[in-house]
């Protein structure tokens, strides 16, 4: 889908990084039962395009977590989707669209435990190191970026673009 908002990642170049994250995944992971969880909705075109190349068994979830706008702390996130498997002993890798402040992913990590999960890594599509807060190791990411609000490629402005193909800036 073309528009007119400036491109800042290619969907060519998506393509060919979510290629080497799969590739890292599927090393990191072999021999490891392994549950990608999606964070909706954000999450939900890089999910896809992430499990396709991963090449080893895997089962997939989403859980819906909410951030408000403003968000300060890891206390105004709440979950609005909740998990459907079960990931007790299994090696949980979250998906995320952007980690910003960090604080959704923060969220979910301490919510996640009561699950009691093997492990807990995250893997977001893009991250925004100058703007983060809260400290967890993020072990994947596909991209850096500044401080711009971006859409496309699942993310939204007032819930449009996420079909865009390329990650673009937002133009108001
Ligand atoms: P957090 O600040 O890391 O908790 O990010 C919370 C959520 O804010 C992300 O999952 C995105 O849904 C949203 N978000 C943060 N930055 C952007 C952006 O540049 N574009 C679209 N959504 C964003």
């Amino acid at each position: 889908m073309q528009s007119d908002h400036k491109i800042l990642i290619p969907r060519s170049r998506i393509d060919q990084r979510i290629e080497e994250l799969g590739k890292q995944i599927s090393q990191d992971y072999l021999g490891k039962d392994l549950v990608v969880l999606g964070i909706l909705k954000g999450s939900f075109v890089f999910t896809a395009d992430l499990v396709r190349q991963i090449s080893l068994p895997l089962v997939v979830d989403f859980i819906g977590v909410s951030s408000y706008v403003g968000t300060t702390t890891t206390e105004d996130c709440k979950v609005t989707k909740e998990l459907h498997l079960d990931i007790s002993n299994k090696n949980v890798l979250i998906v995320e669209d952007i980690v910003d402040t960090g604080y959704t992913i923060e969220f979910l990590m301490n919510y996640l435990k009561k699950f009691k999960p093997s492990s807990v890594e995250v893997c977001t599509f893009l991250h925004k190191p100058t703007a983060r807060k809260a400290h967890f190791n993020l072990k994947y990411h596909a991209f850096e970026i500044g401080n711009e609000f971006v859409i496309g490629y699942g993310l939204d402005y007032n819930e449009n673009y996420r079909n865009l193909a390329d990650v673009c800036i937002l133009k108001i």
